[in-house]
C-alpha cells in the first residue's frame, strides 16, 4: 500500500483559514468541504486527506497516530500533555490572544479582597499557571463555552478566555485586564510519524512553511495599505 499523509483539522474558523494554506501547498479537497458532511475529505492528491474533528480533539488524534499531522489553537495545545507531539510551525492563522477579564470595575486579582476569587474558563491548565506565576490562590471553574456569561450570572468573579476584536467582552460589560498569552493555530505533527513517514512529511512541511511566509507578507502589505489610507 502506498503511503499517504493524514491531517487532523476542525471545522470553522480554523478550517476555513487553513484551507488558503493548505492549496497553497497544494492541498485542495476534493469536494466543498462547506456543503459537505463528510468528516474525512480526500484531496486533489491522493497521498493526502484531511479528517475533520472538534478542535479540541486535534492533539488526541495526532498523538495517537490516527492523524500524522494536525492544526489546533496554542490554547488547546497548551491544555494538553504534547506527549507524542512535535509541533513543527506556526501558522500565523486564528490569531487572538488570551485575556484576563472581568466586569468593569473590578479590580486586578492581585487587589482582590475576599476569599479565593472564582474564575471561569475553558483553559484550566493555563489559568492555573498564570495565577500560580503571580502566587495569587483562585477558584478555576472549567466551562466548555460563553465564558462571558460566567460574570454575568454571578458564577464567577473573572474568565480566563479568548479575545480577537474585543467585541464579545464589550458586548457583555466585560474589559480586558491583563493578556495572557498571544495565540495562533500550529500544526503539530505525530512524533513517530515524523520518523517513519519523513519522506512525505519532510517536504510537506516545507511547502507549508513556504505557504506561511507567502500568506505573512500579503498579510503585512495590507496593513501597510491600511495604515498608508488612514487620515
Ligand atoms: P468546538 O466548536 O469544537 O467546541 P471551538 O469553539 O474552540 O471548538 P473555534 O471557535 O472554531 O472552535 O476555535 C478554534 C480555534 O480558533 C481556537 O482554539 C483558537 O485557537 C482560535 N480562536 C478562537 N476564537 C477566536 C477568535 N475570536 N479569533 C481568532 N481566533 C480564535
Ligand atoms: C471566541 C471566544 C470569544 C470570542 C472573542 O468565541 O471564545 O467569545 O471569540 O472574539 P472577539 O473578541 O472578536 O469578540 P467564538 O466566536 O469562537 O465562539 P465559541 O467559542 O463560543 O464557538
Amino acid at each position: 500500500m502506498t503511503e499517504r499523509l493524514t491531517i487532523a483539522l476542525s471545522k470553522g474558523r480554523i478550517l476555513r483559514e487553513a484551507l488558503p494554506l493548505l492549496a497553497r501547498a497544494g492541498v485542495v479537497p476534493v469536494e466543498e468541504p462547506g456543503s459537505s458532511r463528510r468528516l474525512i475529505l480526500e484531496t486533489r492528491d491522493p497521498g493526502v486527506r484531511l479528517v475533520v474533528v472538534r478542535a479540541a480533539d486535534v492533539p488526541t488524534y495526532v498523538a495517537w497516530g490516527a492523524a500524522d499531522l494536525g492544526v489546533a489553537g496554542k490554547d488547546v495545545l497548551d491544555e494538553h500533555d504534547g506527549e507524542g507531539l512535535y509541533e513543527p510551525l506556526d501558522l500565523e492563522i486564528a490569531r487572538c490572544r488570551m485575556m484576563l477579564a472581568a466586569p468593569e470595575g473590578t479590580p486586578p486579582p492581585g487587589r482582590w479582597r475576599g476569599g479565593r476569587p472564582r474564575v471561569a474558563t475553558k483553559y484550566p491548565r493555563a489559568t492555573r499557571r498564570f495565577f500560580a506565576a503571580r502566587g495569587l490562590q483562585v477558584e478555576i471553574i472549567k466551562l466548555y463555552g460563553s465564558m462571558e456569561l460566567a460574570p454575568l450570572a454571578g458564577l464567577a468573579d473573572y474568565i480566563v478566555d479568548l479575545v480577537d476584536t474585543g467585541a464579545t467582552l464589550r458586548a457583555n460589560g466585560l474589559v480586558a485586564l491583563e493578556p495572557i498569552a498571544p495565540i495562533s493555530s500550529r500544526l503539530v505533527a505525530n512524533k513517530a510519524a515524523m520518523k517513519i513517514k519523513h519522506a512525505l512529511i519532510k517536504p510537506f512541511l516545507r511547502r507549508m512553511e513556504a505557504a506561511v511566509a507567502a500568506q505573512r507578507r500579503e498579510r503585512e502589505q495590507s496593513e501597510r495599505q491600511a495604515e498608508g489610507a488612514r487620515p
